[in-house]
């Protein structure tokens, strides 16, 4: 079989969704680990201003191209002005509840945009691809700790937009040889970058429990509804496996290293930190991180949520000698750290 070279630490990435969320961490973990970054992102739920951020914490701009991951001719030009030898696919929209109201912008969004970007590598000769996939795959789990083998389903659009992109790796994997991919899914993704010069900035109210939590310390809302207290949980509030976004963004770098080491490889694997936490500890964590009252009621469960989720670590350990850090306490404060220095920059 053909043997792929093993790239050196001055490879180019293409980060698609670069400027959101988990991208923008990403790409600071990429520059540190010696790579260079070409972002691409259409804007629909970010700044360029996070360029600034990620330039200020690395000493290093990544290159920016404002584009949308469904334009061929976009991805042509990217792939032809520069030598990418490898991609992370961020860019997609991620709403669970939107996707139940707009599917086929998820759908486009989603899968489309994948399968343009991996027609647009396989005519650039690019075959390592590192995929944001999700822990909604597994639905409502059987097992805990959730292992990778745990049959996977979809309850709304955005997970069934993950699931048949994970299926879409698989069939391209098997019909030709060289390439590398990675199916990462996360568990929940928190917190910010300690320097508090990039993190989470959600359009209008939040959907996700973090960002509403840093909200309402800020005063910026009134209080925390808790979607209910009768789950069959420790304290009946939904555990979830909350991860440092700055660990996460390390795990992108070792999935990355172990597919530069192999002649051919689909791995897919949980990102995660392998513990849970109810809504009411993360809660107590925010209020000890920021000094502020978090005012909560308890209101009725939100449809499609499902009691508990965490993650099986064993194979991000084995595979990748990879392992999250950091806990809650450094996820609050990271998290608060951001939502201050944004709401009294200087
Ligand atoms: P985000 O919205 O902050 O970042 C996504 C970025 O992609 C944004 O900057 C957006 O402008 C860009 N984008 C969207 N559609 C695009 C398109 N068609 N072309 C170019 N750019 C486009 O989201 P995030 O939290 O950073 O999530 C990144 C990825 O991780 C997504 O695929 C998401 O589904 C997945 N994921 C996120 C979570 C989470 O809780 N944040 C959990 C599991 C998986
Ligand atoms: N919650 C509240 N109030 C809120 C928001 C959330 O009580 O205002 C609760 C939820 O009921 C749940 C927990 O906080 O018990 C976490 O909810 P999030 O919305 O923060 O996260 P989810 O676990 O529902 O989903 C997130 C992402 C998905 C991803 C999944 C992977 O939004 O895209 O993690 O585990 F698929």
């Amino acid at each position: 079989m053909r043997k792929l070279p093993t790239y050196t630490m001055t490879s180019t990435i293409l980060v698609t969704g670069g400027t959101g969320f988990i991208g923008s961490h990403a790409t600071v973990a990429l520059q540190q680990a010696g790579y260079s970054v070409v972002i691409l992102d259409n804007l629909c739920n970010s700044n360029p201003s996070v360029i600034e951020g990620i330039e200020r914490i690395t000493g290093t701009r990544p290159a920016f191209v404002q584009g949308d991951v469904r334009n061929a001719q976009t991805l042509d030009t990217v792939f032809t002005r520069h030598a990418i030898h490898a991609v992370m696919h961020f860019a997609g929209l991620k709403a669970v509840g939107e996707s139940t109201q707009i599917p086929l912008a998820y759908y486009d969004n989603n899968i489309y945009g994948s399968i343009q970007l991996l027609s647009a590598m396989q005519r650039a000769n690019v075959r390592t691809f590192i995929f944001s996939s999700s822990a909604t795959v597994y639905g409502n789990p059987t097992t805990l700790p959730i292992p990778e083998s745990h049959p996977r389903s979809a309850t709304n659009p955005y997970g069934h937009s993950k699931l048949v992109v994970e299926d879409i790796l698989e069939s391209l994997y098997a019909s030709e040889p060289g390439w590398r991919i990675a199916r990462l899914r996360y568990f929940n993704p928190v917190g910010a970058h300690p320097s508090g010069l990039i993190g989470e900035t959600p359009q209008g109210i939040p959907n996700n429990l973090m960002p509403y939590v840093a909200q309402v310390a800020a005063g910026k809302r009134e209080k925390l509804q808790i979607f209910g207290n009768d789950y069959n949980t420790p304290d009946g509030t939904g555990v979830r496996d909350y991860i440092h976004v700055t660990d996460l963004a390390e795990g992108h770098v070792a999935a990355l290293r172990y597919c530069e080491k192999a002649d051919q490889d689909m791995l897919t694997v949980n990102l995660g930190t392998g513990e849970g936490y109810s809504v009411l500890d993360m809660v107590a964590a925010f209020k000890a991180a920021s000094g502020r009252p978090i005012p909560y009621e308890i209101t009725k469960r939100r449809p499609g949520d499902v009691a508990s989720c965490w993650a099986d670590t064993t194979l991000a350990k084995q595979k990748l000698g990879w392992a999250a850090t950091k806990g809650i306490k450094e996820m609050c404060e990271d998290a608060w750290h951001w939502e201050t220095r944004r709401t009294m920059p200087g």
